[in-house]
């Protein structure tokens, strides 16, 4: 029997059950009598409902009920009762509360009915009057109204201002200055939102939702139903990607779940591919950045403003403009954010929020300074290299990322590049070579896992955490396996269900660190049970041995260097119980030295070939090698930085969220018209995971790597665009038109 360990590329363990549509997602469980709900979102951007008549909707044969905000039945009246563990600062929305719309495609009706086409079709008939108020979705008019934020949100990291940046860059040789521009990205996972909400008879709900957090829905739907937590029980056990969507619970589990209890019945509620573009988004942001150096590159000054869009109601922040700050040695550095509130839903995090903004854009500066200096982009980053957080002063409790840029220059070949835009070419075609630096938080939070062995010799390990497609189910059993010696088929990881022992949201890529540790502490405490029963077998095997001089492997227990043990089926059978089991909690106040800072870096390099005639740019070649702790599952850890990368094409190259500002409407709510990258936008992508030990960050070494893999692309590949063409578009995406324009050095 093969010894199972952490740092082994292991399979999927729920791979066949995805290929074989065993896997369920949430709108997929049948559900024996189920009625179909159909959202319907308000058409104007601001105002009231003037009039809702659902009459002709309602004579519809088949449709059983329309719900709005004049006969929703009464629900919970305070803002902080719609709170949940991923919300911002504010009024979260309250979706039929009242009459007020704060912005397009706000959901203001639910229609239900016995088939989704019945629904679907009804809906039309719902005559709906508006009275509209002046609005504005326009982020660059908004921009003089932008204001500073108020509260604190979890994950917003202050920044600290050091040295005095702006004399200081006033007196260097070298100097860029710049204003560059992001747009709004929306949230495109395979799985669309849904909810079936199925009626158990007495008063109690199942929720089968898409979702981050079984449990922080169900505490939602407990507060704002007025139910209590054991009535509630939502499962997410599969989730078609989410990459921070279902962070916050959705209007879709709302709308089911009021539907469902109002109607005594189960009820399904499907947003469509153009209702995913009614809610989180990654906010559009403008950034300025000055950077000044001496004549060789070696920075002293740096300048960072961005400002990023929320909502009127609610104060979305996130970390965008400490990232160089930290990064880089610089003796001084300023640093300004700001938020401008405009008439939308609330943005939200989307995967690396605010550091695929931030970091992104700090690193094309970055390129812009190189060339100022004429200095290699690669040779500037290691020129300015901080061993420690630039930002707190403080140790970082491991920082490779100089073995990153040195192995990721090595596998791409960056030695054989030359420095002038223009100066490479593959027939026809320009080649550019551009390259930038990537960085994450390295994050743990708390869950609790739940080990247990059974009769069968099978061992569960559980915990309510997610598997957003990340790999946890995977990784979950691989810990445990190795942790009791076991071969991966003898273990079972349950997840995505709210009854389960606690864990957060999934997200921030703190998901590894955390259950990781927690299944690992678990299951030695099972292991010490066990050990305990063999007190019970005759001729106790282990003798005077204690816990600590105790192996599992292969299957047993045995004093570690004797060749023979006892499986653990035999001591749980010594232990006279029918099962045993061990539950155990994992926090940050386990690890040693909190004082240090911990961060994931990484050094992306990219190989880009434009058709200058056509304006096509393409992605011919990719290196991303990544500081990120332990790794344990090289196969899925991979599988992490391929889909960062592809999607950090879908932002340098293709996603963006088009309004008509004088609608205050998105207008391409469609993957015809909103573009993600295709199979045939992929090339050539290679990973590579630097060695990092690092025992302090938390207890199993791990970092975390669902986000790290998108941080540094779009930069990456703007760098390479710039390398190949000598065109700087300081905006994203980098369309066909800004490559084919001459002036394409405005930002706004
Ligand atoms: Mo992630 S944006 O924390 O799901």
């Amino acid at each position: 029997m093969a010894q199972v360990e952490i740092g082994m590329p292991q399979r999927r363990v729920e791979g066949e059950l995805k290929v074989t549509g065993q896997a369920r997602y949430a709108a997929e469980y049948p559900v024996e009598g189920l009625l179909y709900g159909f959202v319907i979102n308000a058409t104007i951007a601001k105002g009231r409902i003037a009039k809702i008549d659902t009459t002709a909707a309602l004579a519809v044969p088949g449709v059983i009920e329309v719900f709005t905000h004049e006969n929703r039945p009464n629900l919970a009246w305070f803002d902080r009762s719609y709170k949940d563990d991923g919300d911002s600062p504010g009024s979260p929305l309250r979706p039929l509360y009242d009459d007020k719309i704060l912005y397009d495609a706000q959901p203001i009706a639910l229609l239900v009915a016995e088939t989704f086409e019945i629904a679907r079709y009804a809906v039309g008939l719902v005559d709906i009057e508006y009275e509209r108020e002046d609005f504005n979705t326009d982020f660059v008019s908004a921009l003089p109204d932008r204001f500073f934020p108020k509260k604190k949100r979890a994950f917003y990291t202050p920044f600290k201002d050091r040295g005095d940046a702006p004399n200081a860059y006033k007196d260097l040789p070298v100097q860029v200055s710049n204003d560059y521009h992001m747009v709004s990205e929306h949230h495109n996972p395979m799985e669309l939102n849904a909810t079936t909400v199925v009626w158990e008879g007495d008063g109690k709900i199942t929720v089968y939702d898409k979702n981050q957090g079984s449990q922080n829905v169900q505490k939602y739907l407990a507060s704002v139903f007025g139910l209590s937590k054991d009535k509630v029980r939502v499962l997410n056990p599969f989730v078609g990607g989410a990459f921070g969507s279902g962070l916050r619970p959705e209007y879709q589990v709302y709308m089911a779940t009021l539907a469902a209890t109002t109607l005594k019945h189960s009820v399904r509620v499907t947003l469509t591919r153009q209702q995913m573009f009614s809610h989180v988004h990654r906010p559009e942001a403008v950034q300025t950045v000055s950077l000044a150096s001496d004549e060789t590159g070696r920075m002293n000054a740096m300048m960072v403003e961005a400002t990023t869009s929320t909502s009127r109601y609610e104060n979305f922040m996130e970390t965008v403009v400490n990232w160089g700050g930290t990064a880089y040695a610089c003796e001084n550095a300023k640093f300004d954010y700001n938020i401008a509130a405009l008439d939308i839903h609330t943005p939200g995090d989307m995967r690396a929020p605010g550091a695929a903004t931030g970091m992104n854009i700090f690193e094309m500066a970055m390129d812009e300074l190189a060339y100022a200096a004429n200095v290699d982009p690669l040779e500037l980053r290691i020129k300015n290299y901080s061993e420690q957080d630039a930002m707190n002063n403080t140790p970082y409790t491991s920082k490779a990322l100089m073995s990153a840029y040195k192995e990721g220059a090595a596998r791409f070949g960056w030695e054989k590049r030359s420095q002038a835009p223009r100066s490479m070419k593959d027939g026809t075609e320009l080649v550019g070579w551009g390259m930038a630096t990537g960085m994450w938080e390295a994050m743990m939070a708390v869950a609790t896992v739940r080990a247990r062995i059974g009769a069968n010799g099978q061992l569960e390990v559980a915990s309510a955490t997610s598997d957003i497609g990340t790999g946890t189910y995977t990784i979950m059993t691989q810990i445990a396996a190795e942790t009791l010696g076991l071969p991966m088929d003898r273990v079972t990881a349950k997840l995505g269900d709210s009854d389960l022992p606690l864990s957060p949201i999934e997200g921030g890529s703190w998901t590894a660190a955390t259950v990781g540790a927690a299944v690992q502490l678990a299951c030695r405490a099972l292991g010490e049970k066990l050990f305990k029963a063999a007190s019970k077998v005759p001729g106790n095997p282990f003798g005077d041995a204690k816990f600590d001089q105790i192996e599992f492997i292969d299957g047993q227990a045995r004093v570690r260097g004797k060749a023979t043990g006892i499986s653990l089926q035999d001591l749980l059978h010594a232990s006279g119980e029918p099962w045993l089991e061990a539950e155990e909690t994992a926090k940050p106040s386990m690890i040693t030295n909190m004082t240090k800072s911990r961060h994931t870096h990484s050094a992306v390099f990219v190989e880009v070939k434009v058709d200058e005639e056509l304006g096509v740019v393409r992605v011919t070649r990719v290196v991303n090698a990544v500081a990120g702790g332990r790794i344990i599952n090289p196969l899925t850890a991979r599988s992490q930085i391929l889909g960062g990368v592809v999607m950090g094409m879908g932002m340098a190259l293709h996603e963006d969220t088009l309004m008509d500002h004088r609608l205050g409407r998105i207008m391409n709510h469609s993957l015809a018209e909103y573009h993600v990258p295709a199979h045939a936008d992929v090339f050539d992508i290679d990973v590579i995971f630097v060695d990092e030990p690092d025992p302090e960050v938390s207890p199993l070494g791990v970092k975390g790597l669902g986000e790290i893999g998108i941080v540094g692309v779009a930069a990456a590949i703007s760098n390479a665009i710039f390398h190949a063409t000598g065109k700087r578009v300081r905006s994203f995406p980098i369309t066909i038109d800004k490559i084919l324009s001459i002036d394409t050095t405005d930002a706004l």
